[in-house]
C-alpha cells in the first residue's frame, strides 16, 4: 500500500524573536500559514529505507540520511520507500525540508496505523507547526502551537535563489528580546499583519543582499498590502486582496527576474 501526502509551503507571516534560552535556542512568536502549493510525496512500506527525489527542484536535494525526510522515517522507526516530487526550494524559509518531514510522519502514521511516538521538535523547530499544516500561532522555540481561524490570504512567494543558513541569521541578530505580537484581531487582519515584523529580516539581508533586492521588487507590485521575508529567508512574499492580483504579480516578477523562483499561492 502507498500513501500519497502533500507537503505545503510554510509561510511565516510574522516572526517575532522575543528572547533566548540558556541553551541558545530563541523564543519565537509567529503567525504561520500554509500554501496550496508544495511538494508531493508517496510513501510505501519497504524492506529497507530508500528515497528518490524528482521534480523541478530536485537538483541538489540529497537522497540519503542528510535529507530530513529520511531522518523523520528513521525517527518513526520503520523502513519505507519515499518518492519526493520536489517543487519547493530548500533552505529557503518556507519549510522545504520541514514540511516534507512532517508529511512523511503523517503518511507513516496512516501506513503503520499508530501515532508517531517521538518528539517532533527533535527533528527541527518547524516540525510541530508543519504537522499542524494549517494556520497557527507558533511560540516557544517552535513546540507551542495554537490553531488559528484566519481568513485566507493571497501571496506571491519569491526566492532569489540564495541559501541562508538559519544559525548564521540567529547569530547576526542585533536584539533577541523584541516585543511579542499581542492579540490577533478578528477583523482587519491584513492591516494588522502589516504592523507586525519578521525580526530576522534585516540580519538575513545583511548576510544576503539579494533579500533586500527581492523585497524592493515585491514592493513595486501593484496593490500589494505588505512585503516581508519568511522564516530565516531567503524567500520573501507580498500579500494581496485577491488571487488574481497575486497571479498578476507572479507573472510580472517571473518575466523581470527569470532566474528567481516565483510562485503565487493562497495561504490558509
Ligand atoms: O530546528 P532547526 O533545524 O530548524 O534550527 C536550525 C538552527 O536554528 C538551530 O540549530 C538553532 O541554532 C537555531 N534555532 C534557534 N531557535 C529556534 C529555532 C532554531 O536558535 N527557535
Amino acid at each position: 500500500m502507498a500513501i500519497e501526502v502533500f507537503a505545503p509551503a510554510k509561510v511565516n507571516l510574522t516572526l517575532h524573536v522575543t528572547g533566548q534560552r540558556a541553551d541558545g535556542y530563541h523564543l519565537l512568536d509567529s503567525v504561520v500559514m500554509f500554501a496550496d502549493f508544495g511538494d508531493h510525496l508517496r510513501v510505501t512500506k519497504a524492506a529497507k529505507m530508500s528515497l528518490r527525489v524528482t521534480g523541478p527542484l530536485a537538483h541538489g536535494v540529497p537522497e540519503d540520511a542528510r535529507n530530513l525526510c529520511w531522518r523523520a522515517a528513521e525517527a518513526f522507526g520503520e523502513p519505507v520507500a519515499i518518492e519526493l516530487d520536489k517543487h519547493l526550494p530548500h533552505a529557503a524559509g518556507i519549510g522545504g525540508g520541514s514540511s516534507d518531514a512532517a508529511a512523511v510522519l503523517r503518511a507513516m502514521e496512516q501506513l503503520f496505523e499508530r501515532p508517531f511516538g517521538g518528539n517532533p521538535l527533535e527533528l527541527g523547530a518547524d516540525i510541530p507547526v508543519c504537522l499542524h499544516a494549517t494556520a497557527a500561532r507558533m511560540a516557544g522555540i517552535g513546540e507551542d502551537i495554537t490553531g488559528l481561524s484566519l481568513p485566507a490570504v493571497h501571496a506571491v512567494l519569491v526566492n532569489p535563489r540564495v541559501d541562508v543558513p538559519t544559525p548564521a541569521v540567529f547569530k547576526a541578530l542585533p536584539t533577541k528580546d523584541n516585543p511579542p505580537m499581542g492579540a490577533i484581531p478578528e477583523s482587519e487582519y491584513l492591516a494588522w499583519l502589516a504592523l507586525q515584523r519578521n525580526d530576522m529580516e534585516a540580519a538575513a539581508a545583511g548576510l544576503a543582499p539579494e533579500i533586500q533586492i527581492t523585497l524592493d521588487a515585491l514592493a513595486q507590485m501593484p496593490k500589494q498590502c505588505l512585503t516581508r521575508m519568511s522564516g530565516s529567508g531567503a524567500t520573501c512574499f507580498a500579500l494581496f486582496e485577491t488571487r488574481a492580483l497575486a497571479d498578476h504579480a507572479a507573472q510580472m516578477l517571473a518575466t523581470q527576474y527569470p532566474n528567481w523562483w516565483v510562485q503565487s499561492a493562497t495561504l490558509t
